[in-house]
């Protein structure tokens, strides 16, 4: 089973689409194990995005995830990293699959509404940085067993 961290960022939250990210992960079939609605440090948006340090688009993208709270949430299933990055779509919208949320909602590669681990070293690494061990609830989605096997 993966776990991926997701964040619905600051353009996702002003434009009222906290929501619309969180059906799209459950109706998939995924179980919601974390989620803090939180505003971003400096620190915390630094060592996120560390390796993106010295790109063209790296001192933007710290103003931008810091500028406006976000939605932070794990989510847990089979193949968990590759569905809730399909969900998503491609980083840039013009590339997204029609259906996917960022070909729905989005325009540019900066407001690109959501973020999702790329691999599961790149989620553990990234769960431990934005959630507490405590923060992760363990529980049952009964319905699971009509999803997956
Ligand atoms: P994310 O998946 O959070 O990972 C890095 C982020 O940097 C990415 O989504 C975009 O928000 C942003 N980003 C990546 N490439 C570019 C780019 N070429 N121009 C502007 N922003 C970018």
């Amino acid at each position: 089973m993966e776990r991926s961290l997701v964040l619905i960022k600051p353009d996702a939250v002003q434009r009222g689409l906290i929501g619309e990210v969180i059906t799209r992960l459950e109706r998939r079939g995924l179980r919601l194990i974390a989620a803090k609605f939180m505003s971003v440090s400096k620190e915390l948006a630094e060592t996120h995005y560390a390796t993106h340090i010295g790109k063209s688009f790296y001192e933007p993208l710290i103003k931008f995830i810091t500028a406006a709270p976000v939605m932070a949430m794990v989510w847990q299933g089979p193949d968990a990293i590759t569905a809730i990055r399909q969900t998503m779509g491609k980083t840039k919208a013009t590339e997204a699959a029609p259906g996917s949320v960022r070909h729905d909602f989005a325009l540019e590669t900066r407001y690109n509404l959501t973020h999702a681990s790329d691999s599961p070293e790149s989620a553990e690494k990234e769960i431990t940085l934005w959630f507490k061990k405590e923060e992760l609830i363990s529980w049952e989605r009964d319905v699971e067993r009509w999803i997956y096997e």
